[in-house]
C-alpha cells in the first residue's frame, strides 16, 4: 500500500474549503430537495442505512468520494482480501474475511492458499459444537455439558460476548454461557459459584496463550476444576483452547486434540469468525453460526465490489472523516436501540480504538490530523435518560449512529412500537432541535409568565444540526448480525487507509503490560519501593501499609 499523506491531496484541501463555504449548512434546510432521502440512503438486502441527517450535501459527498479515490482505497481493499501483509509493523496479512468466504475460492498467504486449514477448522468445530449442543460431550462423571465459560479478554471476549448476547434467542435452551475476562479474582470467582465442575466446559481464549490476564484466570479454573475432579485426565474433558500458540497450549496442559487452531493473520479484535467463535457455535448452533459469517460474507462482497456512492462501509467511513477531520468531532456514539446489542458499543470500542487509535503515520511521522475518534455508547432507550442531555444540549458534536431492528425477539404489547418511536424521534429532535421562537410561543400557550419565559426560554432551545446515521436492520437474526459486524470492521479499515496508519497492530496496549510486570514482584514483598517517579512511589508504598 502507497503512503499517502490525505492533507496533501486536492481532496483534502477542497473538503477545507468546503467545511468553511458551507459552515452554515443545516441538516433540516437540505431537505428542500424532495429527494434527499432516496439519495443518500442505501438498503442491501435486510438492512436500509440512512446518512441523510449529516451535514454534507452531494459537492462535499462527492470530493469525500474523491479523497477515497486519491488515498486508493480501490487498492488497499485488493490488497487486504488478497492477503497482502497491510499490518506493516508485525508483517502479517489481514484476513477475516477468508474466515467467512464461504465461497472458498483459494486466498493466497505467502503462495499458501489459506481456505483448506480455515474449512479444517471450521469442520472440527462443527463436530465439536453439535455434540454439545446435542448433549454428547460427556463430562467426568458421564453428564452432559450444560455451562459454557468462556476465559479470554479484548478480542478473545469482546466478540463472544457481543454475538451470544445478540443472538440469545437463538442460544439452547440448556446451556448457559458465562464470560471471565478481568484479571480481578472477583469476576472468576463470581463464575466458579454459578457452575457445577461436572458439567462445565472452560474455552481458553487466546491468540497468544501468553496474556496475563487469561493465562491467571484459566489457572484458577484448572486447579478449582481438579479440587472437585481429582484426576488430571479429567482435564481433557472440560479444558478446550482456542489459540495459535500450540506449545503455549500443551504446556498449560491441554490435549492438542481439544485445540482450535487460529493464525497470526487473524487479528485479536477480528477473530470472532475463527476458533475464537466456538462458543459462539456451541451457544447457538454450527448452523447459525454460518449464518454469520455468510452475513458478513455478503458485506464482504458488497464492499470488495461495490461503487463508492452505493457502498456502506465506505460511505459510512468518509462521513465520519468528514465529522472529525473538517467539523472538529471527537467522539462517535453508537447507540442500538435493541436491548440485546447492549454489547455492541463496547464492542466497536475495541474494533476501532485499538485499531485507529494511532498518533504515527504509515511513514512513520506523527500525523497533523485527527485519527480514530472515541467511540462509545449504551443501548436506547436507557441512553436518553443519561447522556442524550449532552448529545443534544452539549458543547461537543458526538455523531450518532442509531441502530434498531423492525422486528422485534420479544413482540410484547406495545413496547417495540414504543422503543422504536424513540429511535425515530431522536434522530429527527436532533437534525430539527427546537428554536428560540417555538420555545417561546410553547410557553406562552402554556399559560407561563413573561417573566418565566424570559428566565427559563433560552435554557430549553435546541440548536439541533446534530448529525445521525439510522441503520435500520428487519431483524436481529445470525446472518444480519453478520453484516453489521462486518460493515463497522470496513468503515474502520478504510478510515485507517485515508488516515494513512496501521490499523492492525496495538502496539499502544504494550507499556502498560510491561510496567505492570516489573512492579508485580515488587508488590509481591513487603519492602519499601523507591525505584518509581514521587507519585507511583508513594502509592505503591501507601498500598503496602493499607493492606497490612
Ligand atoms: O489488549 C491487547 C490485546 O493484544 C488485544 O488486541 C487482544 O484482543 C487481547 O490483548 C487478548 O490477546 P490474546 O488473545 O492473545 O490473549
Amino acid at each position: 500500500m502507497r503512503q499517502i499523506n490525505p492533507t496533501q491531496t486536492d481532496a483534502w484541501k477542497r473538503l477545507k474549503d468546503l467545511s468553511e463555504k458551507y459552515k452554515n449548512l443545516s441538516i433540516s434546510e437540505l431537505f428542500q430537495e424532495p429527494e434527499r432521502f432516496e439519495r443518500f440512503s442505501v438498503s442491501l438486502e435486510d438492512t436500509l442505512v440512512d446518512y441523510s441527517k449529516n451535514r454534507l450535501n452531494k459537492e462535499i459527498f462527492d470530493t469525500l468520494l474523491d479523497l477515497a479515490r486519491e488515498c486508493e482505497l480501490h487498492k488497499a481493499i485488493e490488497s487486504m482480501f488478497t492477503g497482502e501483509a497491510i499490518n506493516g509493523t508485525e508483517g502479517r496479512a489481514v484476513l477475516h474475511t477468508a474466515l467467512r468466504n464461504q465461497k472458498g475460492n483459494p486466498v493466497y498467504v505467502d503462495g499458501e492458499d489459506v481456505m483448506p486449514e480455515i474449512n479444517r477448522v471450521l469442520e472440527k468445530m462443527k463436530v465439536f459444537s453439535t455434540k454439545i449442543q446435542k448433549g454428547e460431550w460427556l463430562g467426568y462423571t458421564g453428564k452432559p455439558i450444560k455451562s459454557l465459560v468462556n476465559i479470554g479478554i479484548g478480542g478473545s471476549d469482546l466478540g463472544p460476548v457481543m454475538v451470544t448476547e445478540a443472538l440469545k434467542p437463538y442460544q439452547s435452551e440448556n446451556l448457559e454461557i458465562f464470560f471471565v475476562s478481568n484479571v480481578d479474582g472477583t469476576h472468576i470467582a463470581e463464575t466458579l459459584r454459578k457452575v457445577d465442575p461436572e458439567t462445565t466446559l472452560f474455552f481458553i481464549a487466546s491468540k497468544t496463550f501468553t496474556t496475563q490476564e487469561t493465562m491467571t484466570n484459566a489457572h484458577t479454573a484448572r486447579n478449582w476444576f481438579l479440587d472437585h475432579a481429582k484426576d488430571e485426565k479429567a482435564v481433557a474433558k472440560h479444558f478446550v483452547a482456542l489459540s495459535t500458540n500450540q506449545k503455549g497450549v500443551e504446556a498449560f496442559g491441554i490435549d492438542p486434540e481439544n485445540m482450535f487452531e487460529f493464525w497470526d493473520w487473524v487479528g485479536g479484535r477480528y477473530s470472532l469468525w475463527s476458533a475464537i467463535g466456538l462458543p459462539i457455535a456451541c451457544a447457538i448452533g454450527f448452523d447459525n453460526f454460518k449464518k454469520l459469517l455468510a452475513g458478513a460474507q455478503s458485506m464482504d462482497e458488497h464492499f470488495r465490489h461495490s461503487m463508492f456512492d452505493r457502498n456502506i462501509p465506505v460511505i459510512l467511513a468518509m462521513i465520519g472523516i468528514w465529522n472529525t477531520n473538517f467539523l472538529g468531532a471527537t467522539s462517535e456514539a453508537i447507540l442500538p436501540y435493541d436491548q440485546y446489542l447492549h454489547r455492541f458499543a463496547a464492542y466497536f470500542q475495541q474494533g476501532n480504538m485499538e485499531s485507529n487509535g494511532k498518533y504515527v503515520s504509515r511513514d512513520g511521522e506523527r500525523v497533523s490530523y485527527s485519527t480514530g475518534p472515541i467511540i462509545w455508547g449504551e443501548p436506547g432507550t436507557n441512553g436518553q435518560h443519561a447522556f442524550y442531555q449532552l448529545i443534544h444540549q452539549g458543547t461537543h458534536l458526538i455523531p450518532c449512529d442509531f441502530i434498531a431492528p423492525a422486528i422485534s425477539h420479544n413482540p410484547i404489547g406495545d413496547h417495540h412500537v414504543k422503543l422504536l418511536s424513540n429511535f425515530f424521534a431522536q434522530t429527527e429532535a436532533l437534525m430539527n432541535g427546537k428554536s428560540l421562537e417555538q420555545v417561546r410561543s410553547e410557553m406562552n400557550k402554556a399559560g407561563k409568565s413573561v417573566e418565566e419565559i424570559d428566565r427559563v426560554a433560552a435554557h430549553r432551545v435546541f440548536e439541533g444540526n446534530r448529525p445521525t446515521n439510522s441503520i435500520l436492520v428487519k431483524k436481529i437474526t445470525p446472518y444480519n448480525l453478520g453484516m453489521l459486524i462486518a460493515m463497522y470492521e470496513h468503515k474502520i479499515f478504510v478510515q485507517g487507509v485515508i488516515w494513512n496508519i496501521f490499523s492492525f497492530d496495538q502496539w499502544g496496549v504494550e507499556l502498560g503490560k510491561v510496567l505492570a510486570s516489573s512492579i508485580l514482584p515488587e508488590l509481591q514483598s513487603d519492602a519499601e519501593v523507591s525505584s518509581h517517579d514521587g507519585s507511583t512511589n508513594g502509592l505503591i508504598n501507601a498500598y503496602k501499609k493499607m493492606r497490612s
